[in-house]
């Protein structure tokens, strides 16, 4: 689940999402803001390691000033110590760009909570289902609670609701994260993806039975931020969208062509690769046509915030990456971190480039842009793609049949009067000449392993037995000096 891969894709992510301060921040008190910077997703307290080391007794290893070093700037417990990483076994922790004020919070909920240290799988999700209507319990509703480890389904327990609208999943580990589904007239929506708070084993619910609409007027794109992280030989590229529903109905979108709802889309540059949702919507809700990627789910009232990144891999010399808006859109910024100046933009305008945590930035920005706008991202890249490196072994091999040659060349003129000689090592060129071209059929499959092996070991014979003769000759030439 936890590879070396997905920790960086998770660093990244921090690092994008921690310094848009711009978006609304919800939660206030400290154990609140250890869930929303996503402390928890990297640490427990109480509940064993995890990415990052269990928290529980963080008060008797540190004092206040060096909790807040670490959620502040890692950097600086590393420099300070001359470790990286600080505790063996870990990777390093990365810097999530908190401000001074939420770390304080942050701080102190970690050296005053008095949570109680916790058992693996005894966590309750209770809730209560409301007719939006009505303003009563839903009684008799199927409610499903979906389990998953990262993105993996693992499990599906199905609930229908009481009299008074209530149900009880038990027995849950802290582990995964659970959604809950509701069927409602044969259509379903899903919460957001939950997981247990630090320091309490329950989540309590209050779910609000919407009716539903596949019309889209009241759905809102509010703030698309892009942000772009130039590589050598690809582009790494964060989406941030704000979306709201400003009605009373939960948006499920019209079907479409293979019977899946059509509600949210983004537009994806067609060679794009990793495409992932790191943020409010679930990967196996996502479908991909060519340059567009549809989510199924239904979207209640109220905002949400979706982040999703990929790479494009990138070639040498200009690359295009072409961008539609897929809906109107108040601002849209896209910050590009590139320190060659190597990217232009199209159709939107430049602004000055900022400074965050000691990173330069260039800034493009666009505003009230309709669906349909397009514009291009230029990416001029001055190292030698994949597809040139590909070549290298047949470079080699060139070198190599070219060396052999000269010294063929060389071992000739010294042979200037034996003509035999001469023969032989025309005969030699021949022969490696046809082993590279064998080589090269094998490595495009046209013959199979067997046939390959058999021609490749009689070539080599074949020339042992020319250098051979050859050496005999000249044996022959040193006997007679
Ligand atoms: C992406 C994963 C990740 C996130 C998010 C993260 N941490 Fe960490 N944290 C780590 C790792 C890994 C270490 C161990 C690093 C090391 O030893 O160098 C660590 C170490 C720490 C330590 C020192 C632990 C010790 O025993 O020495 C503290 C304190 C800490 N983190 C607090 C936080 C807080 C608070 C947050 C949220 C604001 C947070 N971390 C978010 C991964 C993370």
């Amino acid at each position: 689940m936890i590879n070396q891969k997905n920790i960086n894709r998770i660093f990244f992510i921090f690092v994008v999402v921690g310094f848009l301060n711009v978006l609304p921040v919800f939660s206030q008190t400290g154990g609140e803001l250890f869930m929303e910077n996503r402390c928890s997703r990297c640490h427990t307290i109480g509940r064993g390691r995890f990415v990052g080391p269990d928290l529980y007794d963080i008060s008797k290893k540190y004092n206040k000033e060096q909790v807040n070093a670490w959620i502040l700037n890692p950097e600086t417990v590393y420099s300070q110590t001359n470790k990286k990483p600080y505790n063996p076994g870990y990777p390093p922790m990365p810097q999530l760009g908190i401000s001074e004020h939420n770390a304080e919070l942050i701080t102190n909920f970690l050296f005053n909570n008095d949570i109680k240290r916790q058992k693996e799988d005894d966590g309750v999700i209770e809730g209560v289902l409301i007719n939006e209507s009505s303003g009563v319990g839903a009684e008799g509703n199927d409610i499903y609670l979906k389990s998953f480890i990262g993105d993996r389904l693992t499990d599906e327990k199905l609930q229908i609701t009481d009299a008074s609208g209530k149900f009880t999943f038990k027995g849950l580990s802290w582990v995964n994260s659970y959604s809950i589904k509701i069927k409602h007239k044969g259509l379903e929506y899903e919460t957001a993806k939950m997981v247990f708070p630090p320091d309490k084993g329950s989540i309590d619910l209050k779910l609000p039975l919407f009716e539903t609409t596949d019309n889209d007027s009241e759905i809102f794109l509010n703030l698309n931020h892009e942000i772009l992280s130039v590589e050598e030989k690809t582009v790494s590229i964060a989406e941030i969208y704000d979306f709201e529903n400003r009605g009373n109905k939960i948006y499920v979108g019209k079907q479409g062509d293979n019977n899946l709802r059509r509600t949210l889309k983004f537009y994806i540059p067609s060679n794009a690769v990793n495409l992932r949702f790191e943020e409010g919507l679930d990967n196996e809700n996502i479908k991909r046509e060519r340059n567009i990627v549809y989510d199924s789910s239904g979207f209640p009232p109220g905002r949400k915030r979706v982040v999703l990144t990929y790479d494009v891999p990138l070639e040498f010399g200009k690359n295009l990456i072409e961008k539609e808006i897929m809906s109107d859109v108040s601002t849209l910024l896209l910050l590009v971190d590139d320190e060659k100046g190597a990217v232009e933009v199209s159709s939107l305008n430049e602004l000055e480039p900022v400074t965050i945590e000691n990173k330069n930035y260039q800034r493009w920005s666009g505003n009230n842009l309709k669906s349909g706008y397009s514009y291009t991202i230029i990416i001029t890249s001055r190292s030698l793609s994949l597809k040139y490196l590909d070549l290298f072994p047949i470079i080699i091999f060139a070198a190599l049949f070219l060396s052999v040659f000269i010294i063929g060349l060389i071992t000739r003129t010294e042979n200037k009067k034996k003509d035999n000689t001469d023969e032989l090592l025309l005969k030699r060129d021949k022969l490696l000449k046809s082993i590279i071209e064998l080589d090269e059929e094998y490595n495009k499959n046209s013959i199979s392993e067997s046939v390959y092996k058999t021609k490749r070991l009689n070539l080599k014979n074949y020339i042992v037995e020319i250098d051979q003769k050859i050496s005999s000759i000249k044996d022959h030439q040193n006997d007679t000096l």
